[in-house]
């Protein structure tokens, strides 16, 4: 959540009326502000004081091309979870050497791909993968760099959807096999032992979780370092929170840096950072149209044109996300309502219960802090169109996303010989 502000009735964002926008663009939109976008990886990068790190931004938060070459064009590197998103990476011209490949279940095309392209590491989650890894690498005559992701049995993350580090999570190698596991790396003959990482969930307010996961990467790579293994680069994945809502304190991104400065600082090690919805969360709104306004003795509905699938944080993590209008309310009551899409689904909603001020049909909203986690989580249910993402600056906006509508997804079917 950002401030923003009303000019002459109307909402700004990033120096632009957004209302403007909306009547030259198709809604619903992504609308993302690029200085924004800047300033929070300038922020995270003027915190850190380690020797040697490397920022790799999760393109999962939001893999639009634009966004992710801004970030390269900052220095940054990226994590990657798919062929797809390294695809992405490599066409956002981020260097193979700054690029970690993470993810539970990446198959022999991935494996492959990542290695013919030379990438910094593979974040492993098994023994079955470590060794396919060793084994693709063998026909490529190459050693493939690896870090084992450690899972610390840490309890973190907004929602228990997205926490990744405890025991039961589905992600990385439980902690009393960790050892055991990178003994069996060393004496695979495909594998180059380079790291070990961790990453325990996302929208995480706290340093306590931080500090815990640290020390727990801290006391492996001691660990793993008296036994004779090199181990050259610590990753400490993501899961930076951000403030969604008024009484949301978020970490102070300075105290992180700090963090990471008393933890790793007396290592001989590159760190890496995993950043996701921290650079692009607040940087992204939505807007959306009110198609009908519903209004009964048990309940007001606000319907909009925007729907669960194109942004379905809401009704996945139960998310708040605030909403205002693009034009400022003049009048002072307030219409309680659930503001709710048009897909056939109980959970398509956006808010329950939330106070509007002044709206009528045709107007405008803004769903904030949508920049993460937003249009990537993006589908064609009820087929419905994937909708656009422009990009603004300096009061002036591009479409960096163009909508696909509902005819060339029809088309994408094929007539089978059967019917
Ligand atoms: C391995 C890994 N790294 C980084 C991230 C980014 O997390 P966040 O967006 O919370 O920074 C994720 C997200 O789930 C992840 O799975």
């Amino acid at each position: 959540m950002i401030d923003y502000n009303y000019i002459e009735g109307n909402l700004f964002f990033d120096d632009l009326n957004i209302k403007n926008i909306a009547k030259e663009i198709e809604t619903p939109f992504y609308c993302y502000s690029l200085s924004y976008l800047k300033n929070q990886y300038s922020s995270l990068d003027n915190s850190i004081n380690l020797r040697d790190y490397e920022i790799c931004y999760a393109i999962k938060s939001n893999s639009n091309q634009s966004i992710i070459k801004n970030f390269a064009n900052m220095g940054a590197g990226a994590d990657v979870v798919s062929i797809g998103e390294m695809k992405r990476a490599l066409k956002a011209n981020i260097p193979p050497n700054k690029i970690v490949f993470s993810g539970v279940g990446k198959n022999p095309n991935e494996i492959k791909f990542a290695l013919n392209n030379d990438i910094l590491m593979f974040n492993v989650e098994s023994a079955s993968e470590l060794k396919k890894i060793s084994d693709e690498a063998l026909i490529q005559s190459k050693r493939a760099p690896i870090a084992i992701r450690i899972n610390p049995d840490i309890t973190a993350g907004g929602n228990e959807k997205i926490s990744t580090g405890k025991a039961q999570d589905k992600f990385g190698i439980s902690w009393k096999d960790a050892y055991e596991i990178y003994e069996y790396a060393s004496n695979l003959p495909g594998i180059e032992i380079k790291g070990v990482d961790a990453h325990i969930g996302s929208q995480i307010n706290r340093l306590e979780p931080f500090s815990h996961s640290f020390d727990k990467l801290k006391e492996i790579t001691s660990m793993l370092k008296d036994k004779g293994h090199k181990i050259d680069i610590i990753d400490v994945g993501g899961g930076l929170g951000v403030k969604y809502k008024e009484n949301e304190e978020p970490i102070d991104v300075k105290k992180y840096g700090k963090l990471l400065s008393e933890k790793f600082e007396d290592l001989d090690c590159k760190v890496i950072i995993e950043p996701g919805r921290f650079l692009t969360a607040n940087a992204g709104i939505l807007v959306t149209k009110i198609l009908h306004i519903k209004k009964s003795d048990i309940k007001n509905f606000v319907i909009v044109d925007a729907g669960m699938n194109d942004f379905i944080r809401p009704t996945l993590y139960n998310a708040h996300h605030n909403i205002i209008p693009l034009k400022e309310p003049k009048k002072l009551e307030n219409l309680k309502c659930d503001i709710v899409g048009p897909v056939c689904e109980t959970g398509d909603f956006f808010a329950k219960d939330m106070y509007l001020k002044d709206i009528n049909e045709d107007d405008f909203l803004a769903i904030c802090s949508t920049g993460a986690y937003g249009s990537v989580q993006s589908s064609n249910y009820n087929t419905r169109p994937t909708i656009g993402e422009l990009l603004i600056n300096k009061g002036e906006y591009e479409i960096i996303r163009k909508r696909i509508n509902e005819d060339i997804i029809i088309d994408k079917d094929i007539i089978s010989k059967w019917v």
